[in-house]
């Protein structure tokens, strides 16, 4: 079969696609022939090893699994004899940000929460692109505890996290207002946005509208710099640490300084988070953002593209 392999980490030159053998599952594994995967930011950070606590979770000097790839859509081939609650042919997807090595045509598997099967209305594409940046948005929703009638800020809904965010915010009750840079607007209203800052022609700190939650899905703004912008009882919270790592440390240190807190989003179980993706797809409620798609043989040039932090929602390999 064939395989997104690399053996250090590196930038996307240190991926070479090789014809290996199929890998043979366990009575206790699924083998599965994928059809589409996605390339994510989790990825990004599994292939470069950055930041370095990459390197602690994924193996220290090189990592000890050396096909990539985090997601996967695809259909079960063989079940092991100690499974239970999988059939061939099922269509399944499903994550994990440690690495699935799931960029590759086959990949075997130990379902423990991670695989769900793909809702009937949706295609292979869709499925993978439910999955990382969902995942990571869900979290944002939970840890808030989103009231009906706030309003919230999504600074970046144009990426994998924002885009998905966007959508399950509007299943409450609530205003969102959403920045993004000019090209994206069309697609941001079409998500649901209320009102829109073009990140390119306007500073939203600049303004005197205030919000309940601040969300910076894309890790570019800072507490400091947003939290006038703030109600009583606001929560800023952020994809990335921060300079510093700043944002781990305001998360223990605001609750006891005043009103307006910082909250980490360290991610839920995906056995919380799976399912719920799951449902939203089969009610219509989220519709995943696909940007750009390649073969498998162009992989390392889909590396590029997302490194450039310029995606927009997800991008794609079909195999
Ligand atoms: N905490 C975690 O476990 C975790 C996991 C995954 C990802 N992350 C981090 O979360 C962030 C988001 O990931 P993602 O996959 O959603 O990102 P992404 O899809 O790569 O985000 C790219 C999008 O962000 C927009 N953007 C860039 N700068 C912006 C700005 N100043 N204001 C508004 N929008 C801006 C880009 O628009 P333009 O094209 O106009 O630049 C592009 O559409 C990344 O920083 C990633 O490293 C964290």
């Amino acid at each position: 079969m064939k395989a997104a392999i690399r053996r250090s980490y590196g930038s996307p030159e240190v991926i070479s696609v090789e014809t290996i053998e199929q890998p043979v599952p366990d009575d206790d594994e699924l083998l599965i022939r994928v059809f589409a995967t996605t390339v994510n930011r989790t990825d990004c950070a599994n292939l470069t090893g950055k930041p370095f606590i990459m390197h602690l979770m994924l193996g220290l000097i090189k990592p000890r699994k050396i096909i990539i790839g985090t997601d996967f859509a695809g259909q079960v081939v063989e079940v092991g004899k100690n499974i239970n609650g999988f059939h061939s042919n099922q269509r399944v997807f499903g994550f994990t940000d440690m690495g699935l090595e799931s960029q590759a045509e086959f990949i075997v598997l130990k379902p423990k929460g991670n695989i769900l099967a793909i809702p009937e209305n949706i295609s292979f594409r869709q499925a993978a692109a439910s999955l990382e940046g969902a995942h990571y948005a869900y979290t944002f929703t939970r840890k808030a505890a989103i009231q009906s009638g706030q309003k919230i800020l999504i600074i970046g809904a144009t990426g994998a996290i924002g885009s998905a965010l966007l959508q399950f915010l509007k299943t409450f009750d609530v205003y969102v207002t959403a920045t993004s840079n000019t090209q994206n607007i069309p697609l941001i209203l079409s998500l649901g946005a209320d009102r829109i800052y073009d990140y390119t022609r306007e500073d939203f700190t600049q303004d005197d509208e205030k919000y309940d939650f601040i969300v910076d899905a894309v890790g570019k703004s800072t507490f400091s710099k947003c939290k006038h912008l703030l109600k009583k009882n606001g929560i800023y919270s952020s994809s990335e640490l921060g300079p510093y790592c700043q944002n781990i440390f305001l998360a223990m240190l605001t609750p006891f300084l005043g009103s307006k807190k910082v909250i980490f989003p360290i991610p839920y179980s995906l056995t919380e988070t799976l399912p719920y993706i799951k449902s939203m797809l089969e009610k219509g409620l989220f519709n995943p953002v696909i940007d750009r798609e390649y073969a498998l043989d162009e992989i390392a040039e889909a590396y590029d593209y997302v490194l450039s932090g310029e995606k927009t929602g997800n991008v794609l390999i079909n195999l």
